[in-house]
């Protein structure tokens, strides 16, 4: 990956060596993908501070998240199927950030399960939760983050229905599956992929599979996540799982004041600004345009974390200077995945870390703390 120099080049690469399906899975939004565009667009029309005389040579990106020291501000985002844009994807992206400093967070529904992940590490990862209908199921999933020592738990709550992906149903990754032929024989054509997912053995819901009465295979355990989402979540039920959570939580899908109040008195560690990565609420603001308001009004009770459209150090410096204490990446590290494994997801990282490092000095920062709405154009 020597000639990759910005995330674009690993997407590029990624596009060629994933199969169709999982490629277009990971990159689309909901519906007619307004809030996806809006989230990179919106980044993109912030403009940074150039200062110069600045003596900017003691840069340092380290901070911590939740109270975890981090070599950057930055998790790797949950991201359900990860193990399917390359075989065993959860064991390689976790290893990739642990070696980079900073953290892994492992969605409820991913290829590996909580217990592959843990045994293949050195050190903790957070774990994302869904609170799904099947309260014992949840219950469980908590018990085994705990026994695998997640060091936090991150409560996804912008997701009581599914959003609609266009471009999924069209290529069969709908529930249940109805892959095509044609999208059979494209990851054929994808030797690499082939092997990497062959050689890795695990193809279905590691969290689930096992778990989950009377459901077995990829098929029927998509059908039961399909059914399972709760329409009927609600701040109670934070409750509930804190009970059962005695560790630092991290409520991620929080995107309006309101409920960004509601979240800093439920006792959680954290907030996640976010719209889901433009994949729910189709329609719904980007999230960098509301995370100066939700900073404002919780970031003296509450860490405030953001995601939605990172792709490069600038995004994350823009960010910071909004509010946010440290960002999550999505698809940034998906298609370094793609690209090529642990190296991608490593390369993904430092790439956004060189980025940062350089937009600093050129706002004349020198610690993460000093970042703020000083390096934005007003
Ligand atoms: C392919 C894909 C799958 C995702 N799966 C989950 C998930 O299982 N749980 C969750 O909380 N968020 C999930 N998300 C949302 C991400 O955690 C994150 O909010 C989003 O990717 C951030 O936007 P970005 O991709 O532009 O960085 C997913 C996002 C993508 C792209």
């Amino acid at each position: 990956m020597k000639n990759a120099t910005c995330i674009d080049d690993l997407r590029e690469v990624a596009r060629r060596k994933v199969p169709r399906a999982f490629f277009d899975y990971a990159e689309a939004g909901s519906y007619a993908e307004e809030t996806l565009r809006a989230n990179r667009a919106d980044l993109e029309q912030i403009k940074l501070r150039q200062r110069v005389m600045v003596d900017v040579s003691s840069r340092d990106t380290s901070t911590t998240l939740v109270g975890e020291p981090v070599s950057l501000p930055v998790a790797l985002a949950p991201v359900a199927m990860t193990g399917l844009e390359r075989g065993n994807g959860e064991i390689l992206a976790c290893r990739a950030a642990q070696v980079a400093g900073i953290p892994f967070t492992m969605s409820t529904l991913s290829i590996c399960s909580i217990e592959d992940v843990a045994a293949a590490v050195e050190k903790p990862f957070w774990f994302q939760l869904y609170v799904m209908k099947d309260r014992g199921f949840v219950r469980s999933l908590i018990e085994r983050a705990a026994a695998a020592r997640c060091s936090a738990l991150v409560l996804t709550v912008d997701l009581p229905v599914m959003g609609q992906r266009h471009i999924d149903i069209k290529n069969g990754l709908s529930v249940p599956p109805a892959l095509k032929i044609g999208n059979l024989l494209n990851m054929l054509a994808k030797p690499g992929w082939v092997a990497s997912v062959l050689t890795g053995r695990r193809w279905t819901f590691g969290n689930l599979d096992g778990y989950v009465k009377g459901m077995e295979g990829a098929a029927s355990l998509a059908q039961w996540v399909g059914s399972q989402f709760d329409q009927t979540l609600s701040w109670t039920d934070v409750e509930w799982v804190r009970s059962l959570w005695p560790g630092k939580l991290i409520i991620k899908g929080v995107l309006d004041v309101e409920d960004a109040r509601l979240a800093a008195k439920s006792g959680a560690a954290a907030i996640v600004v976010s719209n889901h990565g433009g994949r729910q609420l189709d329609g719904a603001p980007s999230s960098i345009s509301m995370l100066p308001r939700i900073a404002d009004a919780v970031g003296s009770e509450i860490e405030v974390l953001f995601d939605g459209g990172i792709r490069s150090g600038q995004d994350l410096l823009r960010a910071l200077a909004l509010g946010a204490k440290g960002c999550l990446i999505g698809r940034a590290y998906i298609f370094g995945l793609g690209a090529d494994g642990e190296a991608g997801v490593g390369t993904a990282i430092e790439i956004i870390r060189k980025e940062f490092e350089v937009s600093m000095a050129l706002t004349g920062v020198n610690r993460v703390s000093e970042i703020g709405r000083q390096i934005l154009m007003q």
